[in-house]
């Protein structure tokens, strides 16, 4: 029998289906809620909201799971990449080895920009802040391809593959834009990350040498960052999309959304923070008495759904020593970095809060020992994040859900009298 939550309001009772996800998640349905009680549910920050149903990305934040279409992200890290991630989310399996080969065809076909995108490039001033160009360069593309928001699915995968391979060209270029590089163009003969890290490092009449060991480790990062859930940013793709604008306009919000220190620009304000502990001769218990006291917070730390470590930190947090190893680099912020971890996980004020470790803590360290500056490193989370968005945004144009629009309790002042401007004080 079909399970119901009763609610009773006032003289008033509704019924409410329950929903079930496969992993047992529980939900009421509320959506017939105002209409037969006249109330609306209160919930700043939708901490307690499924706003959709999913079945792209899987989190169980109390253990530290997070599985994409089913399967363990500690086993796409071990045995995938980020292409491959990318396809399993957007369509929903992994690739066949000529679906596989088609997609990354798509991706090499794409990746040139039209040379008007330089213009625009050149219309910046060169302290443009990076996140707030690629979000102006996604719309831009958008100005290129009109035809995603209707498209049959073949369109669809065209613009989608043009999306990704556009975002990875994009975000070099802004690199260069900012350091007053010439633009390398795309090589279509090279895989996605080396050809991303050839057309930020290379020097005109160089070849530019991609090295395994730095492919590899920001192939991972980008493959841990490829979709979350229904996080800020991904539910800000929702909400533009849900208004049926396309799909680089709602990935170029998303975008927006990514860059608050709180979310993905959280990854800047970890380097920031360990800078500040290292060039201020100050100690990891030093600044942790600060946080504790509420001046500053531990950036890299606590999250909304994980009340236990993010599996990805975890495998970051493995990755780091390796890669620096690899690379030769001996860097004192990761020092510091297990030094926090190390004291917060054992202090009540970090226990009795469950604030562990997120995907932000040792990304940074990784991007920096391979040469990535750190105001880019929100942009690599959104080329990295953009697969998720992608899913989440066709997930929902099939789905053809009604337009978002969330109520509000109004506490402003009640009915009053427009004053003419001599009376008023
Ligand atoms: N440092 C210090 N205190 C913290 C931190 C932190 N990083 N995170 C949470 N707290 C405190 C809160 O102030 C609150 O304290 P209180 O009970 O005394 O009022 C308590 O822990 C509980 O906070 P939550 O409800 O778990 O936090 P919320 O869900 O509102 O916010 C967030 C989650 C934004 C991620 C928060 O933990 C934070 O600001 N972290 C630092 C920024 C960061 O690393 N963001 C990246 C998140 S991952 C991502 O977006 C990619």
């Amino acid at each position: 029998m079909a399970r119901v939550v009763t609610l009773n309001v006032g003289e008033k009772s509704v019924e409410m289906p329950v929903t079930e996800g496969t992993e047992g998640e529980l939900g009421f349905d509320i959506t017939k809620l105002r209409a037969e009680t006249g109330y609306v549910t209160y919930d700043p920050a939708l901490g307690n909201t499924g706003a959709c149903k999913s079945a792209i990305t899987f989190i169980d934040g109390d253990k530290g799971y997070l599985r994409h279409r089913g399967i363990p992200i500690e086993q796409l890290a071990e045995k995938s990449d980020f292409i491959e991630v990318a396809y399993l989310l957007i369509f929903g399996k992994l690739p066949t080895a000529d679906e596989r080969k088609k997609f990354s065809q798509r991706l090499g076909a794409n990746a040139a920009l039209d040379p008007a995108f330089k213009k625009v490039f050149e219309s910046f001033p060169h302290d443009a802040a990076p996140m707030a160009a690629l979000s102006a360069m996604i719309n831009t593309a958008s100005c290129f391809d009109s035809t995603v928001a209707d498209g049959d699915d073949e369109q669809f995968a065209e613009a989608a593959a043009r999306l990704i391979s556009k975002t990875r060209t994009i975000g070099a270029y802004i690199y260069r834009m900012t350091n007053k590089l010439p633009y390398v163009e795309p090589d279509p003969k090279l895989p996605y990350v080396a050809n991303f890290l050839r057309m930020m490092f290379s020097t005109p009449g160089t070849q530019y040498e991609v090295h395994k060991e730095v492919t590899d480790a920001l192939d991972l990062i980008f493959l841990l960052h490829a979709d979350h859930e229904q996080n800020c940013s991904t539910s800000t793709v929702r909400m533009v999309g849900s208004s049926k604008a396309n799909l680089y306009a709602s990935c170029a919000a998303g975008v927006c959304a990514l860059w608050g220190p709180l979310h993905g620009g959280a990854n800047v304000e970890v380097l920031e923070m360990l800078d500040v502990i290292h060039k201020g001769g100050m100690t990891a218990e030093q600044y942790l008495e600060q946080v504790k006291e509420k001046k500053v917070l531990l950036y890299g730390f606590g999250h909304r759904v994980y009340k236990n470590f993010d599996p990805r930190a975890k495998i970051l947090k493995e990755s780091s020593d390796k890669v620096l190893a690899k690379i030769g680099v001996k860097d004192p912020l990761l020092d510091i970095a297990r030094k926090l971890e190390a004291l917060a996980l054992k202090d009540s004020y970090f226990v009795d809060r469950k604030l562990y470790p997120n995907v932000d803590f040792y990304s940074g360290i990784i991007m920096k020992a391979i040469g990535i500056p750190v105001n880019m490193f929100t942009v690599l989370f959104a080329i990295g994040r953009m697969p998720g968005w992608i899913a989440q945004w066709k997930e929902q144009r099939d789905e053809n859900v009604r337009i978002a629009r969330p109520r509000q309790i109004y506490t402003g002042p009640t009915k009053s009298d427009y004053l003419p401007v001599e009376k008023r004080k």
